[in-house]
């Protein structure tokens, strides 16, 4: 195969104390490592998607451009009430055909020991009716306050 597979890797929340940032710029940094993909970093907070819905005036051109070229999506979400935030779903909402028929993994983050498996289980429903094939495992993210050194890397208990 000469063309490598191209992963969007999203985090999941504008939150301004976010820790799942951390996790979804491990997965990022952990991508950029297998030579067969070609990773891309998205952070909703990049982006600004006005309104609601997915009409041209609610997207951003720029994250239109990202899903257009991704061959593959990898979001990790933190959860908030036994859901995903609202940022990730509208980022999400302000597309729809750049995504079908691609693959999408999950990765889920909390600060309690489930790692927002809630959350990744309410994402299924929603990215399965924008037309993404979900993959068969999830990666969790527990106790995510406790898991990475400052540089981002797993800190040795969790490796
Ligand atoms: C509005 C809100 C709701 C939350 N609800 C839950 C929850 O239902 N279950 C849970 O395990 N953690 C919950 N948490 C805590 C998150 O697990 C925690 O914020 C974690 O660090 C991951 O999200 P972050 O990127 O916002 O930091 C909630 C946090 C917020 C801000």
């Amino acid at each position: 195969m000469d063309e490598k597979i191209r992963v969007a890797v999203m985090a999941g929340t504008t939150r301004a104390q976010r820790e799942s940032i951390k996790a979804a710029r491990y997965v990022f940094e952990f991508g950029k490592q297998i030579p067969e993909i070609d990773v891309v970093f998205v952070d909703p907070l990049d982006f600004n998607f006005p309104g609601d819905g997915n009409d041209p005036e609610g997207k951003d051109p720029r994250y239109t451009k990202i899903t257009e070229l991704a061959d593959a999506f990898f979001i990790i979400t933190p959860e908030y009430n036994h859901s995903f935030p609202g940022s990730l779903k509208r980022m999400l909402d302000s597309e729809l055909k750049n995504y079908v028929h691609k693959p999408v993994a999950l990765g889920g983050v909390s600060n309690g020991g489930w790692g927002g498996v809630r959350a990744v289980e309410a994402l299924v429903t929603s990215v399965r009716e924008m037309g993404l094939a979900v993959t068969f495992t999830s990666v969790y993210f527990p106790k995510v306050q406790d898991l990475f050194n400052e540089d981002g890397s797993l800190k040795e208990e969790n490796r």
